[in-house]
């Protein structure tokens, strides 16, 4: 049984079958009569949705499960509750607090579990980022994508997935938010190489892609004062984005805090990418889930 808690679940000859598979329109309805739980402990606009419109794409029924409803270890442990999902739905996808959740469900291989963000990893954005960088410059080897802002699960998924499509990753970030050392072992483990830097300008110079995300992430709102009081200085805005290349393009997996990690110029600028990304988390999901429902079936 195969589990996506963070992209290094696929190797690169998988990664590259699945971002296939999200750039194919003609696709077979491989959920038909198959039901899909979609939980969710925190908010979600994109992933929900995205979600949702791909599982009807591949002609299957999602179900949208609020955290809360459920209860993980608060109403019933998420061991029980994941084998009483296992009982309806061929697929079971969660957006959790804290990663230890998904991997204790996947642990359990009653069905394959997506983790659809944890505090430490977010796959199902990560393939929509690649997508999104490969129809922009085709293959990513000698590219050079940087991210600039919180060390975060949206980093992690991103650094793994860029890496294994052969480009350069820089991650820059003020001092004492760059990742723990439990994600740079999952990162060494990969054999993710990433320059860091503590200078977003160092980092910005020449990129062909510029990546950001919030500062502060769902489940750290009581940091906000302190994260908006350490990152001054760290917003992307045009003034940024010129040290780039001159074809390079601007991405965020929103939701972005305008004036915070990125200013609204960058965010409606020509060479913004947000909405072809935001729009790739759909293709990338039903490429995933395709991939995903052949690999339970051999
Ligand atoms: N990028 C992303 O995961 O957005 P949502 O939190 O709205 O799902
Ligand atoms: N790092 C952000 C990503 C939101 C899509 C968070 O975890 O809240």
């Amino acid at each position: 049984m195969r589990h996506i808690l963070d992209i290094d679940d696929l190797d690169a000859g998988e990664l590259g079958e699945v971002l296939r598979r999200a750039s194919d329109p003609n696709l077979t309805a491989k959920l038909t009569g198959s039901g899909v739980a979609l939980v969710f402990e925190k908010p979600s606009a994109r992933t929900r949705n995205s979600m949702e419109m791909a599982v009807h794409q591949l002609g299957g029924h999602p179900v949208y499960i609020q955290g809360d409803e459920v209860g993980f270890d608060k109403r019933e442990t998420v061991e029980d509750v994941t084998r009483t999902l296992a009982c309806y739905y061929d697929l079971l996808c969660a957006r959790v607090f804290s990663h230890s959740v998904v991997e204790r469900m996947a642990a359990l291989h009653k069905a394959p579990v997506v983790n659809l963000l944890s505090d430490r990893a977010h796959p199902m954005q990560a393939l929509a980022d690649v997508l999104t960088l490969k129809a922009e410059f085709g293959e990513l080897v000698g590219r050079t994508v940087t991210y600039i802002g919180d060390a975060n699960n949206v980093t992690r998924s991103l650094a793994l997935a860029t890496h294994m499509l052969g480009a350069r990753t820089r991650v820059a970030h003020p001092q004492g938010y760059g990742f723990d050392d439990r994600d740079l072992a999952v990162l060494a483990k990969a054999g993710v190489e990433i320059e860091f830097f503590n200078d977003p300008v160092a980092a910005a110079s020449g990129a062909d892609a510029l990546y950001t995300d919030v500062w502060t992430s769902m489940g750290q709102e009581a940091e906000t004062q302190q994260r908006l009081s350490d990152f001054a200085g760290w917003t992307i805005n045009a003034e940024l984005m010129a040290h780039a290349a001159d074809d390079a393009i601007f991405l965020h997996c929103l939701p972005a805090h305008e004036g915070e990690e990125c200013t609204r110029e960058v965010l409606e600028a020509a060479n913004s990418r947000v909405w072809p990304q935001a729009t790739n988390r759909m293709h990338a999901a039903r490429g995933l889930l395709h991939w995903l429902v052949d690999e339970v079936a051999t």
